[in-house]
């Protein structure tokens, strides 16, 4: 794993945002994989402004995230297609039916899960997948457990993620009890990752993600195992190694 120390948030999505961009330059019809999240706000910001700025261009990308609430309807603003129109798609020239989220709206998670996968592996590999770190070390929805989820799946979210979420809703009845995420394999097979991490709260989780033992109890500690990984993350989240 290469470890990319940056000053705080801002050098950490510039320096993030480098290396999509650099991707994209290399390979103008690319496989992104995206994340949502607090963390890669200002890296998708970053991107923006050297689209506008007419750095990057696209046109021929092609992406695939990797979640969606289930029961969420794209127009629902606390849904990730929502959120990834918002930050990314709607501000740059990238063709809409290039962009993928697992279908929150299918109510048959089987068949949801199924489909997302096909499209996942018609990709012919993600070129660079980004990824947030959870503070239990989570990637996508895969939660901590026993063992490590392969395949795209349907996930109870925890209590405490679903009284958390609540802010958001008008009542927690409206609030999404599961949701649809990549696995671990899907997430593997990534030509290349690229983790951001920010702040002094997620310092003891990224210090287990990196030294410690490769455990489902911290899905992220799998990554050890991946021959290209690079954790772009600012001094605070680094306070503890
Ligand atoms: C987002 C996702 C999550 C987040 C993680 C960190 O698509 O799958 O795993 O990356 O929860 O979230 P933030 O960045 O908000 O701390």
């Amino acid at each position: 794993m290469r470890v990319i120390k940056a000053k705080d948030y801002a050098d950490m999505s510039k320096k993030a945002a480098d290396i999509m961009a650099a991707q994209v330059l290399m390979k103008p019809e690319c496989v992104l994989g995206l994340a949502t999240g607090s963390t890669p706000i200002g890296l998708y910001q970053n991107l923006v402004e050297r689209y506008q700025a007419g750095e990057l261009d696209f046109s021929a990308v092609r992406t695939v995230n990797l979640d969606e609430y289930k029961g969420l309807p794209k127009e629902n603003d606390q849904s990730y297609y929502y959120f990834m129109n918002d930050n990314l798609f709607s501000k740059v020239n990238i063709d809409p039916k290039n962009t993928n989220l697992p279908d929150g709206m299918e109510p048959d998670s089987n068949k949801a899960c199924e489909d997302y996968n096909k499209i996942i592996d018609s990709m012919g590999g993600v070129d660079i997948q980004l990824l947030g770190l959870g503070h239990n070390g989570h990637i996508g929805f895969n939660e901590p457990g026993d063992s490590f989820v392969p395949d795209v799946h349907c996930v109870d979210l925890t209590q405490t993620t679903i009284e958390a979420n609540k802010r958001f809703f008008a009542s927690i009845d409206e609030v999404p009890k599961q949701a649809y995420t990549m696995g671990i394999r899907n997430i593997m097979f990534a030509k290349k990752i690229l983790v951001v991490v920010s702040g002094k709260d997620k310092a003891p989780i990224l210090k287990e993600v990196i030294n410690g033992p490769i455990t489902p109890k911290v899905q992220a500690s799998v990554l050890q195992l991946h021959p290209d990984v690079t954790i772009v993350a600012d001094e605070d989240a680094l306070s503890m190694m």
